[in-house]
């Protein structure tokens, strides 16, 4: 056996705990496999006297996350405490000074300053991985960089925040709206301390951001990313969306066009027999297209302790072993600055609206959309005791633009009764 890998742990939470059991329950198992054992040095978080439910005793203690970045007996230092500044970046920074190696779970700093951490570790000749930070156990990191390396990504398609999917499925199950669940979920500790992190597309959104930047070699870039959350879901749009076959899903999806790299992290409309449609509760889904594979669909966990423990684990067994690689699968120096393109290409819309119950209405609304360029590929119209009448149209294929100017067309009309609700349909 060679020397340990000695790691320096700061962040003892749900993902750090559960990275201390791996390394204690599975010692041997990592040393065989490595070929040279895993250790730890040093642990830090907040309280050093929080009752963590695993054995700290054998570790020393840093109250100072950057401190214990710097030691000289640590090579890895784990990042798992969170957050897109402090401690988490700061600690980054000086593990990076001082030639250490960082493993992390966390996408907000990453998703924020991927690009000069990357330039300033491979500067210095270190490693940056954070398969945690993205879907959880799931590989995906790995998928792209390692197992896709060959192909060029036409596009990354997924489900990446658990909480947001359980809500939508469980609105669907359970007929309650969004608000209702929202206060369960909460209640159950399934959403982020900010919920807003979770339901406005934010922690998706990171994540979509760090996957676009490997798989299009363009640096990380978030502020580009199109966020919409699931606040504005309805009961009634996933009742309707089911009728028309179809699932709504807070889906991310990133492409490069010809006018540029698309990002979108909102909810979108998938059909209900596809892998993405059946996608039930908390779990994720990210589907990888590229041009000699075709499509690859991976399924799994996207937080949670053990998920995300064995996703950091996996990082620290590369690390042990020797494999290395840039941090964005690509020098960073080389990553281009993406040219953002917003929702350029065409798509299908679901367009739900009510309608006065008069003669001539639809057809007024349809000369609009006809106007528009639009053509609509099926229609609904449901009972109703109101004088308005729901109407539900699929359209063919379309952009935003063209669909923001036919409902801003509508208003001439005098038919349409409330604010039509228009949600993207995704093929998958
Ligand atoms: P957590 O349970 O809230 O734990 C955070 C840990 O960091 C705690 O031990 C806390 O110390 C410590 N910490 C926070 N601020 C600190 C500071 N200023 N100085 C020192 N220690 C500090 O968080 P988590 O769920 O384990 O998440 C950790 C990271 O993994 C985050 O980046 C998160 O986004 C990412 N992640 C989490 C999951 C998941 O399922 N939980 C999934 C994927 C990625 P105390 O315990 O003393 O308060
Ligand atoms: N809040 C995140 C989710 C945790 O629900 O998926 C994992 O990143």
């Amino acid at each position: 056996m060679t020397d340990p890998l000695r790691l320096g742990i700061a962040g003892l939470g749900t993902v750090g705990t559960g990275v201390v059991k791996i390394v204690q329950q599975h010692g041997d198992l990592l040393a065989t496999r490595a070929g040279r054992p895993i250790t730890i040095t040093a642990v830090s978080a907040r309280s050093r006297t929080k009752n963590r439910d695993v054995d700290l005793s054998g570790y020393d203690w840093e109250d100072d996350p950057v401190a214990l970045a710097k030691r000289a007996d640590v090579d890895v230092f784990v990042e798992l405490m969170g957050g897109e500044s402090g401690p988490a970046k700061s600690a980054t920074e000086a593990a990076i000074a001082a030639g250490k190696d960082v493993v992390s779970a966390n996408k907000a700093l990453l998703a924020i300053h991927g690009q000069s951490l990357a330039e300033a570790a491979e500067a210095k000749g270190c490693a940056i991985r954070f398969e945690a930070a993205v879907a959880g156990g799931i590989p995906v990191i790995k998928s792209l960089t390692e197992g896709l390396a060959g192909n060029e990504i036409s596009r990354v398609i997924g489900v990446m925040n658990g909480s947001c999917n359980y809500i939508l499925t469980r609105m669907e199950d359970a007929g309650l709206s969004y608000e209702e669940v929202f206060e369960e979920a909460n209640q159950l500790g399934y959403l982020e301390a900010d919920p807003e992190l979770d339901v406005g597309g934010i922690d998706a959104g990171h994540k979509l951001a760090l996957l676009s930047a490997i798989a299009f070699g363009t640096q990380v870039d978030f502020p580009n990313v199109e966020l919409e959350g699931i606040g504005s879901v309805t009961i009634e749009d996933i009742k309707r969306a089911a009728d028309m076959g179809f699932k709504i899903k807070l889906l991310g999806v990133a492409q490069m066009t010809g006018r540029g790299l698309e990002q979108r992290m909102s909810p979108c409309l998938v059909p209900d027999h596809s892998p993405l449609g059946q996608l039930e509760g908390g779990t994720n889904m990210v589907v990888l297209e590229g041009d000699a594979i075709n499509q690859i669909v991976l399924r799994g966990p996207g937080a949670g302790e053990g998920p995300t423990a064995s996703a950091v684990m996996g990082d620290v067994m590369d690390l042990a072993r020797g494999t290395r690689g840039p941090v964005f699968g690509q020098p960073a120096v080389s990553l281009r600055k993406a040219r953002a393109a917003r929702a350029a290409v065409p798509a299908p819309y679901y367009l739900r609206m009510e309608l006065l119950d008069k003669p001539g209405a639809l057809a007024k609304v349809a000369a609009v959309l006809g106007d528009a360029g639009i053509s609509i590929d099926r229609m609904r119209q449901y009972d109703h005791a109101e004088t308005a009448a729901p109407v539900l149209i699929v359209t063919h294929k379309t952009t935003r633009a063209a669909l923001d100017e036919a409902i801003a067309g509508f208003d001439d009309t005098r038919v349409v009764a409330s604010a039509p609700v228009a949600i993207r349909i995704e093929a998958v």
